[in-house]
Protein backbone atom coordinates (compact mmCIF):
# COMPACT_ATOMS: atom_id res chain seq x y z
CA UNK A 1 0.00 0.00 0.00
CA UNK A 2 1.45 3.51 -1.17
CA UNK A 3 -0.95 6.24 -0.12
CA UNK A 4 0.10 9.33 0.66
CA UNK A 5 -0.74 11.96 3.64
CA UNK A 6 0.02 15.06 4.11
CA UNK A 7 -1.06 16.91 7.61
CA UNK A 8 -0.06 20.15 7.85
CA UNK A 9 2.66 20.66 5.75
CA UNK A 10 4.91 23.98 6.25
CA UNK A 11 8.25 24.99 4.34
CA UNK A 12 10.19 28.10 5.32
CA UNK A 13 12.95 29.46 2.70
CA UNK A 14 14.64 32.56 5.19
CA UNK A 15 11.41 34.56 6.23
CA UNK A 16 9.67 33.37 2.92
CA UNK A 17 6.59 30.41 3.44
CA UNK A 18 6.62 28.33 0.51
CA UNK A 19 4.73 25.55 1.66
CA UNK A 20 2.04 26.95 4.39
CA UNK A 21 -0.47 24.30 6.37
CA UNK A 22 -0.87 22.02 3.39
CA UNK A 23 -2.69 18.91 3.40
CA UNK A 24 -3.35 16.47 1.02
CA UNK A 25 -4.62 12.74 0.96
CA UNK A 26 -3.61 10.37 -1.93
CA UNK A 27 -4.93 7.17 -2.13
CA UNK A 28 -2.99 4.08 -3.23
CA UNK A 29 -2.66 3.88 -6.94
CA UNK A 30 -3.88 7.17 -7.58
CA UNK A 31 -2.55 9.64 -10.36
CA UNK A 32 -2.97 13.08 -8.95
CA UNK A 33 -1.68 16.30 -10.39
CA UNK A 34 -0.16 19.10 -8.71
CA UNK A 35 -1.05 21.98 -10.60
CA UNK A 36 -0.61 25.69 -10.29
CA UNK A 37 1.28 28.98 -11.29
CA UNK A 38 5.33 29.26 -11.25
CA UNK A 39 6.34 29.78 -7.93
CA UNK A 40 3.27 28.05 -5.83
CA UNK A 41 5.21 25.34 -4.11
CA UNK A 42 5.02 22.57 -6.44
CA UNK A 43 8.46 21.43 -6.79
CA UNK A 44 9.74 22.40 -3.46
CA UNK A 45 6.02 20.03 -2.00
CA UNK A 46 7.30 17.13 -4.77
CA UNK A 47 10.93 17.28 -2.74
CA UNK A 48 9.43 17.42 0.81
CA UNK A 49 7.80 14.25 -0.13
CA UNK A 50 10.88 12.59 -1.82
CA UNK A 51 13.05 13.64 1.48
CA UNK A 52 15.36 16.13 -0.53
CA UNK A 53 13.98 18.96 1.39
CA UNK A 54 13.45 19.03 5.00
CA UNK A 55 9.66 19.37 6.40
CA UNK A 56 9.78 22.38 8.84
CA UNK A 57 6.25 21.35 9.91
CA UNK A 58 3.72 18.85 9.46
CA UNK A 59 3.57 15.15 9.39
CA UNK A 60 4.09 12.83 6.34
CA UNK A 61 3.00 9.34 6.44
CA UNK A 62 3.26 6.72 3.18
CA UNK A 63 1.67 3.47 3.15
CA UNK A 64 1.24 4.25 6.89
CA UNK A 65 4.62 4.44 8.01
CA UNK A 66 5.71 7.53 9.48
CA UNK A 67 8.15 9.11 6.70
CA UNK A 68 9.06 12.43 8.33
CA UNK A 69 12.95 11.21 9.38
CA UNK A 70 13.02 8.77 6.41
CA UNK A 71 16.51 9.52 4.55
CA UNK A 72 15.62 9.80 0.93
CA UNK A 73 17.48 6.49 0.06
CA UNK A 74 15.02 4.65 2.25
CA UNK A 75 11.83 5.98 0.70
CA UNK A 76 10.73 3.67 -1.81
CA UNK A 77 9.71 6.59 -4.31
CA UNK A 78 11.45 7.97 -7.32
CA UNK A 79 11.21 11.21 -8.57
CA UNK A 80 11.64 13.03 -12.10
CA UNK A 81 13.29 16.69 -12.11
CA UNK A 82 12.01 19.46 -13.93
CA UNK A 83 15.59 19.79 -14.86
CA UNK A 84 15.76 16.07 -15.54
CA UNK A 85 19.24 16.03 -14.06
CA UNK A 86 21.02 13.04 -15.98
CA UNK A 87 24.70 12.04 -15.66
CA UNK A 88 26.13 14.00 -18.39
CA UNK A 89 29.17 11.51 -19.27
CA UNK A 90 27.39 8.10 -18.66
CA UNK A 91 25.48 6.83 -21.81
CA UNK A 92 21.60 6.70 -22.22
CA UNK A 93 22.16 2.95 -21.03
CA UNK A 94 23.91 3.50 -17.75
CA UNK A 95 21.44 6.69 -16.61
CA UNK A 96 18.45 4.62 -17.20
CA UNK A 97 20.49 1.47 -14.73
CA UNK A 98 22.25 3.59 -12.57
CA UNK A 99 19.49 2.81 -9.68
CA UNK A 100 19.69 -0.60 -10.66
CA UNK A 101 23.50 -0.89 -9.97
CA UNK A 102 23.26 0.85 -6.78
CA UNK A 103 20.49 -1.82 -5.86
CA UNK A 104 23.39 -4.62 -6.95
CA UNK A 105 20.09 -5.97 -9.13
CA UNK A 106 21.65 -8.96 -11.33
CA UNK A 107 22.27 -8.74 -14.80
CA UNK A 108 19.61 -10.49 -16.42
CA UNK A 109 16.58 -8.32 -14.66
CA UNK A 110 18.73 -4.71 -15.37
CA UNK A 111 18.85 -6.26 -19.34
CA UNK A 112 15.01 -7.35 -19.16
CA UNK A 113 14.22 -4.06 -17.54
CA UNK A 114 16.29 -1.84 -20.20
CA UNK A 115 14.53 -3.67 -22.89
CA UNK A 116 11.01 -2.90 -21.52
CA UNK A 117 11.66 0.66 -20.43
CA UNK A 118 13.46 1.26 -24.01
CA UNK A 119 10.35 0.05 -26.19
CA UNK A 120 7.83 1.40 -23.62
CA UNK A 121 9.35 5.14 -24.20
CA UNK A 122 10.53 4.85 -27.52
CA UNK A 123 14.24 5.10 -26.68
CA UNK A 124 15.35 1.86 -28.70
CA UNK A 125 18.72 2.93 -30.66
CA UNK A 126 20.07 5.71 -28.49
CA UNK A 127 21.40 3.39 -25.42
CA UNK A 128 25.10 4.15 -26.46
CA UNK A 129 24.71 7.73 -26.85
CA UNK A 130 25.27 10.46 -24.12
CA UNK A 131 22.74 12.76 -22.81
CA UNK A 132 24.33 15.83 -25.14
CA UNK A 133 24.38 14.25 -27.77
CA UNK A 134 19.93 13.53 -27.66
CA UNK A 135 17.20 16.12 -27.91
CA UNK A 136 15.94 17.80 -25.10
CA UNK A 137 12.35 15.27 -25.28
CA UNK A 138 14.76 12.10 -25.38
CA UNK A 139 16.50 13.49 -22.40
CA UNK A 140 13.59 13.55 -20.27
CA UNK A 141 12.34 10.36 -21.60
CA UNK A 142 15.63 8.74 -19.97
CA UNK A 143 14.48 10.16 -17.02
CA UNK A 144 11.47 8.97 -16.81
CA UNK A 145 12.58 5.96 -17.89
CA UNK A 146 15.09 5.89 -14.81
CA UNK A 147 13.06 6.30 -12.45
CA UNK A 148 10.35 3.59 -13.99
CA UNK A 149 12.94 1.18 -13.53
CA UNK A 150 13.25 1.16 -10.08
CA UNK A 151 9.56 0.23 -10.07
CA UNK A 152 8.81 2.94 -6.96
CA UNK A 153 5.81 2.85 -4.91
CA UNK A 154 5.29 6.00 -5.53
CA UNK A 155 6.24 8.05 -8.61
CA UNK A 156 7.06 11.74 -8.25
CA UNK A 157 7.31 13.40 -12.03
CA UNK A 158 7.94 16.96 -11.88
CA UNK A 159 7.02 18.89 -14.99
CA UNK A 160 8.52 15.63 -17.19
CA UNK A 161 6.48 16.71 -20.29
CA UNK A 162 7.48 20.31 -21.08
CA UNK A 163 10.27 19.96 -22.93
CA UNK A 164 8.22 17.53 -25.66
CA UNK A 165 6.91 18.76 -28.72
CA UNK A 166 3.22 18.88 -28.92
CA UNK A 167 2.96 15.60 -30.90
CA UNK A 168 5.47 13.91 -28.50
CA UNK A 169 3.75 15.09 -25.64
CA UNK A 170 0.33 13.48 -26.12
CA UNK A 171 1.87 10.15 -26.86
CA UNK A 172 3.90 10.71 -23.54
CA UNK A 173 0.63 11.46 -21.84
CA UNK A 174 -1.23 8.62 -23.39
CA UNK A 175 1.50 6.53 -22.42
CA UNK A 176 2.21 7.81 -18.89
CA UNK A 177 -1.71 6.59 -18.40
CA UNK A 178 -1.13 3.12 -19.83
CA UNK A 179 1.93 2.84 -17.62
CA UNK A 180 -0.34 3.96 -14.82
CA UNK A 181 -3.12 1.51 -15.49
CA UNK A 182 -0.57 -1.52 -16.07
CA UNK A 183 1.52 -0.78 -12.97
CA UNK A 184 -0.72 0.73 -10.87
CA UNK A 185 1.37 2.98 -8.82
CA UNK A 186 0.34 6.11 -6.92
CA UNK A 187 1.87 8.82 -9.21
CA UNK A 188 1.94 12.70 -8.12
CA UNK A 189 2.39 14.74 -11.48
CA UNK A 190 3.58 18.36 -11.15
CA UNK A 191 2.07 20.87 -13.84
CA UNK A 192 1.49 24.37 -14.51
CA UNK A 193 -0.54 23.08 -17.65
CA UNK A 194 -4.21 22.77 -16.55
CA UNK A 195 -5.22 20.97 -19.84
CA UNK A 196 -2.53 18.43 -19.03
CA UNK A 197 -4.20 18.11 -15.54
CA UNK A 198 -7.04 18.09 -16.35
CA UNK A 199 -7.03 15.19 -18.86
CA UNK A 200 -4.60 12.95 -17.32
CA UNK A 201 -5.00 12.72 -13.22
CA UNK A 202 -7.67 11.60 -11.25
CA UNK A 203 -8.08 14.32 -9.27
CA UNK A 204 -6.31 17.35 -9.04
CA UNK A 205 -4.57 19.56 -6.38
CA UNK A 206 -4.69 23.16 -7.03
CA UNK A 207 -1.79 25.19 -5.36
CA UNK A 208 -1.66 28.59 -4.68
CA UNK A 209 1.17 30.51 -2.57
CA UNK A 210 1.79 27.17 -0.68
CA UNK A 211 -1.75 25.89 0.10
CA UNK A 212 -4.48 23.80 -1.91
CA UNK A 213 -7.16 25.42 -3.27
CA UNK A 214 -8.93 22.80 -4.26
CA UNK A 215 -8.96 19.14 -4.24
CA UNK A 216 -11.02 17.60 -6.49
CA UNK A 217 -12.18 15.75 -9.88
CA UNK A 218 -11.33 17.20 -12.89
CA UNK A 219 -14.86 17.65 -13.88
CA UNK A 220 -15.84 19.48 -10.09
CA UNK A 221 -12.93 21.61 -10.80
CA UNK A 222 -14.17 22.63 -13.78
CA UNK A 223 -17.81 23.26 -13.24
CA UNK A 224 -17.40 24.15 -9.51
CA UNK A 225 -14.78 26.10 -8.75
CA UNK A 226 -14.61 27.16 -4.89
CA UNK A 227 -12.41 29.86 -4.96
CA UNK A 228 -12.56 32.62 -7.23
CA UNK A 229 -8.76 31.39 -7.57
CA UNK A 230 -9.83 28.24 -8.96
CA UNK A 231 -11.78 29.94 -11.51
CA UNK A 232 -9.81 31.90 -12.96
CA UNK A 233 -7.12 29.06 -13.15
CA UNK A 234 -9.22 26.08 -14.71
CA UNK A 235 -10.92 26.18 -18.24
CA UNK A 236 -9.38 27.63 -21.47
CA UNK A 237 -9.81 30.80 -22.83
CA UNK A 238 -11.03 32.35 -19.15
CA UNK A 239 -14.04 32.90 -17.47
CA UNK A 240 -15.74 36.48 -18.18
CA UNK A 241 -15.87 37.91 -14.56
CA UNK A 242 -18.28 40.81 -13.62
CA UNK A 243 -18.82 42.83 -9.89
CA UNK A 244 -22.50 42.79 -9.07
CA UNK A 245 -24.58 42.35 -6.26
CA UNK A 246 -27.01 39.71 -5.19
CA UNK A 247 -31.11 40.91 -6.20
CA UNK A 248 -34.19 39.66 -6.45
CA UNK A 249 -35.94 41.35 -9.55
CA UNK A 250 -39.69 40.93 -11.06
CA UNK A 251 -39.90 37.67 -8.66
CA UNK A 252 -36.16 36.40 -9.74
CA UNK A 253 -33.31 35.94 -7.92
CA UNK A 254 -29.83 36.82 -10.01
CA UNK A 255 -26.97 39.32 -10.13
CA UNK A 256 -27.15 42.92 -10.55
CA UNK A 257 -23.99 43.71 -12.80
CA UNK A 258 -22.62 46.29 -15.55
CA UNK A 259 -24.48 44.35 -18.31
CA UNK A 260 -27.63 44.00 -16.48
CA UNK A 261 -29.47 41.82 -14.20
CA UNK A 262 -28.58 37.78 -14.60
CA UNK A 263 -30.92 35.67 -13.39
CA UNK A 264 -29.52 32.33 -12.12
CA UNK A 265 -31.60 29.05 -12.35
CA UNK A 266 -34.34 28.62 -9.94
CA UNK A 267 -32.66 26.12 -7.07
CA UNK A 268 -29.51 28.56 -6.63
CA UNK A 269 -32.05 31.45 -7.09
CA UNK A 270 -34.18 30.06 -4.24
CA UNK A 271 -31.26 30.30 -1.46
CA UNK A 272 -30.30 33.91 -2.69
CA UNK A 273 -33.61 36.36 -1.13
CA UNK A 274 -31.83 34.92 2.15
CA UNK A 275 -28.11 37.04 0.60
CA UNK A 276 -30.30 40.01 -0.83
CA UNK A 277 -27.42 42.91 -1.37
CA UNK A 278 -24.43 40.99 -1.03
CA UNK A 279 -21.67 42.40 -3.08
CA UNK A 280 -20.77 39.20 -5.35
CA UNK A 281 -17.95 38.44 -8.91
CA UNK A 282 -19.96 36.39 -11.16
CA UNK A 283 -18.04 34.32 -13.17
CA UNK A 284 -19.47 33.18 -17.01
CA UNK A 285 -17.28 30.84 -19.06
CA UNK A 286 -17.06 31.70 -22.91
CA UNK A 287 -18.96 28.21 -23.49
CA UNK A 288 -21.76 29.34 -21.61
CA UNK A 289 -22.54 32.07 -23.73
CA UNK A 290 -24.47 31.30 -26.94
CA UNK A 291 -25.34 33.05 -29.98
CA UNK A 292 -28.96 33.16 -29.86
CA UNK A 293 -29.53 32.62 -33.56
CA UNK A 294 -28.82 28.62 -33.26
CA UNK A 295 -30.43 27.17 -29.85
CA UNK A 296 -34.09 27.17 -30.32
CA UNK A 297 -34.56 25.79 -26.82
CA UNK A 298 -34.29 28.15 -24.32
CA UNK A 299 -35.42 28.80 -20.53
CA UNK A 300 -36.97 31.19 -18.75
CA UNK A 301 -33.33 31.74 -16.46
CA UNK A 302 -31.86 32.79 -19.35
CA UNK A 303 -30.38 35.67 -19.62
CA UNK A 304 -30.65 37.82 -23.22
CA UNK A 305 -27.88 40.61 -24.30
CA UNK A 306 -26.80 42.04 -27.80
CA UNK A 307 -23.32 42.25 -28.19
CA UNK A 308 -21.33 43.70 -31.04
CA UNK A 309 -18.45 42.13 -32.35
CA UNK A 310 -15.11 42.97 -31.31
CA UNK A 311 -13.03 40.69 -33.30
CA UNK A 312 -13.00 36.73 -33.81
CA UNK A 313 -10.33 34.76 -32.96
CA UNK A 314 -10.27 31.19 -34.67
CA UNK A 315 -8.66 28.02 -32.37
CA UNK A 316 -9.31 25.77 -35.12
CA UNK A 317 -12.25 23.37 -34.19
CA UNK A 318 -13.93 26.70 -32.74
CA UNK A 319 -13.95 30.66 -32.77
CA UNK A 320 -13.44 32.97 -29.41
CA UNK A 321 -15.65 35.87 -30.07
CA UNK A 322 -14.71 39.02 -28.08
CA UNK A 323 -17.80 41.74 -28.03
CA UNK A 324 -18.57 44.22 -26.27
CA UNK A 325 -22.02 45.45 -24.80
CA UNK A 326 -23.63 48.58 -25.49
CA UNK A 327 -22.15 49.94 -22.20
CA UNK A 328 -18.54 48.91 -23.81
CA UNK A 329 -17.85 45.65 -21.53
CA UNK A 330 -15.75 43.27 -23.20
CA UNK A 331 -17.50 39.72 -23.14
CA UNK A 332 -16.00 36.57 -24.55
CA UNK A 333 -18.14 33.75 -25.65
CA UNK A 334 -17.28 31.08 -28.45
CA UNK A 335 -19.36 30.16 -31.49
CA UNK A 336 -18.86 27.01 -34.14
CA UNK A 337 -15.92 27.35 -36.70
CA UNK A 338 -18.76 27.52 -39.53
CA UNK A 339 -20.39 30.72 -38.31
CA UNK A 340 -19.61 33.72 -40.89
CA UNK A 341 -18.59 36.45 -38.23
CA UNK A 342 -17.39 39.71 -39.64
CA UNK A 343 -16.16 42.84 -36.69
CA UNK A 344 -18.80 45.40 -36.00
CA UNK A 345 -21.60 42.97 -36.13
CA UNK A 346 -24.32 42.34 -34.06
CA UNK A 347 -24.93 39.79 -32.09
CA UNK A 348 -27.91 38.33 -29.99
CA UNK A 349 -26.21 35.96 -27.31
CA UNK A 350 -28.16 34.48 -24.44
CA UNK A 351 -26.46 33.29 -21.04
CA UNK A 352 -27.50 29.79 -19.20
CA UNK A 353 -28.44 30.88 -15.77
CA UNK A 354 -27.16 27.41 -14.17
CA UNK A 355 -23.50 28.45 -15.70
CA UNK A 356 -23.11 31.75 -13.57
CA UNK A 357 -20.89 31.10 -10.81
CA UNK A 358 -20.72 33.68 -7.74
CA UNK A 359 -18.24 34.45 -5.62
CA UNK A 360 -17.70 36.85 -2.66
CA UNK A 361 -15.95 39.65 -3.35
CA UNK A 362 -14.25 40.29 0.44
CA UNK A 363 -13.62 36.00 0.97
CA UNK A 364 -13.40 35.44 -2.82
CA UNK A 365 -15.06 32.13 -1.80
CA UNK A 366 -17.97 30.28 -4.10
CA UNK A 367 -21.18 31.52 -2.32
CA UNK A 368 -23.00 27.94 -3.21
CA UNK A 369 -20.43 25.74 -3.10
CA UNK A 370 -17.86 26.09 -0.21
CA UNK A 371 -18.19 24.13 3.50
CA UNK A 372 -15.11 25.49 4.79
CA UNK A 373 -13.72 22.23 4.48
CA UNK A 374 -10.13 23.63 2.57
N1 LIG B 1 16.33 26.60 -2.18
C1 LIG B 1 15.56 27.69 -2.16
N2 LIG B 1 15.90 28.78 -1.45
C2 LIG B 1 15.09 29.86 -1.40
N3 LIG B 1 13.91 29.95 -2.01
C3 LIG B 1 13.51 28.90 -2.73
C4 LIG B 1 14.30 27.71 -2.84
N4 LIG B 1 13.63 26.83 -3.63
C5 LIG B 1 12.49 27.45 -3.98
N5 LIG B 1 12.40 28.69 -3.46
C6 LIG B 1 11.26 29.63 -3.59
O1 LIG B 1 10.11 28.94 -3.17
C7 LIG B 1 9.00 29.27 -3.98
C8 LIG B 1 8.41 27.99 -4.54
O2 LIG B 1 9.34 27.40 -5.44
P1 LIG B 1 9.03 26.09 -6.24
O3 LIG B 1 10.26 25.75 -7.00
O4 LIG B 1 8.50 25.07 -5.30
O5 LIG B 1 7.87 26.57 -7.22
P2 LIG B 1 7.12 25.79 -8.40
O6 LIG B 1 5.66 25.83 -8.06
O7 LIG B 1 7.75 24.48 -8.62
O8 LIG B 1 7.37 26.76 -9.65
P3 LIG B 1 7.65 26.40 -11.22
O9 LIG B 1 6.31 26.13 -11.84
O10 LIG B 1 8.24 27.67 -11.74
O11 LIG B 1 8.59 25.26 -11.28
C9 LIG B 1 9.51 30.25 -5.01
O12 LIG B 1 9.19 31.54 -4.58
C10 LIG B 1 11.00 30.02 -5.02
O13 LIG B 1 11.68 31.18 -5.39
MG1 LIG C 1 8.83 23.66 -10.19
Amino acid sequence: MADVVINSFSKKFGSNIVIDRLNLQINNGEFITLLGPSGCGKTTLLRMIAGLESIDGGELFIGGKYYNNLPAQKRHLAMVFQSYALFPHMSVRNNILFGLKIKNVNKAKMQYKLTWVLNLLYLKGLEDRLPREISGGQRQRVALARALVLDPDVLLLDEPLSNLDAALRETAIEELKRIHHQVGKTIIYVTHNQVEALTMSERIALINKGKVEQYDRPKAMYDDPKTLFVAEFIGSPPMNFLEGEIQIQEGFGGVNTSIGFLKLDKDRAAKLEAMSGRKVIAGIRPQNIYFSEHVIRRRHTDTSLDLIVEFVENMGDRSLVIGRTRNSIVMRFMVTRDENITSDQKMPVFIDGRCIHLFDTMSRLNIFNNDGSI
